[in-house]
């Protein structure tokens, strides 16, 4: 199963991908994340990511399609694959397009999360990730039971860096820019399913799950 989250920052990609693989066995590959973990350990990728991604701006095409290739070459990989974050440009969808073909793969389904703008910026200054496991709460909509505390390992929560108000309101708008095109790109290939992100998790849950069994 060939698959790709798609929604603006704080749409809810990465809480869908984490249900998604609790059922499917397949490798989540987020490139934010691939990022986060590239300047945590201080890696020459780490340093020019981080130079975008603290102003909210993208990181070159191809640096991430270089990351994004050899993250697919990878053994796991090959069985199916759950992208999240990339493509963010129609030169990361072709190049992408490009790259599966090689290997006689191709996207399945594009599952689009669709959230209003303005409930965005709520969703990411209040989000709050664990420092141990990397689950992710929100202040008000998905609070832990007790206050900066992991339900599941008691590990302390920490905000994002570019989840301040400044740096959301770059990322909203430089990622509305790029998303229509890349809209219109896999509407065109014909696999581009839109789901409703304002509702209840579980509601989302539910209908990504409905897309997926009917693959
Ligand atoms: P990345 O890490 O991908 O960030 P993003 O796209 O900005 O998305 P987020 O992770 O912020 O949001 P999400 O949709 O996963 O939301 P979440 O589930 O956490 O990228 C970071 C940076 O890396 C980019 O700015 C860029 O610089 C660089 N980068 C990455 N990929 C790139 C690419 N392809 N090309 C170039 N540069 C790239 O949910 C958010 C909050 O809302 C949480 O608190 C959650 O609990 C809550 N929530 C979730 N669902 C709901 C719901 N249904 N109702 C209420 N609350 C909800
Ligand atoms: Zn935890």
């Amino acid at each position: 199963m060939n698959i790709i989250l798609m929604g603006l920052p704080g749409a809810g990609k990465g809480t869908q991908a984490s249900e998604i693989i609790k059922k499917y066995p397949i490798p989540h590959i987020s490139t934010g994340d691939m990022f986060r973990a590239a300047i945590k350990n201080g890696t020459p990728l780490g340093n020019e990511a981080k130079s975008f991604m603290d102003k909210g701006e993208l990181v070159p095409d191809e640096v991430t399609i270089g990351i994004v290739k050899e993250r697919l070459a990878e053994e796991d990989a090959k069985k199916g694959f759950l992208l999240d974050g990339f493509p963010r440009t129609v030169e990361q969808a072709e190049a992408l397009n490009h790259i599966l073909a090689e290997s006689g793969r191709k996207i399945e389904a594009v599952i689009n999360i669709e959230v209003q703008e303005e409930e965005l910026m709520n969703r990411l200054t209040g989000r709050r990730i664990c420092e141990t496991c990397g689950t992710t709460y929100h202040l008000v909509f998905n609070p832990p039971k007790v206050e900066g505390i992991c339900d599941l390992d008691g590990g302390k929560l920490y905000q994002r860096e570019d989840d301040n108000p400044e740096t959301v309101a770059n990322r909203l708008s430089v990622n509305i820019k790029q998303t229509k095109p890349l809209l219109d790109f896999y509407s065109e290939q014909g696999v581009l399913k839109n789901i409703d992100g304002s509702r209840e998790i579980q509601d989302v849950t539910a209908d990504v799950e409905g897309i997926l069994t009917n693959l």
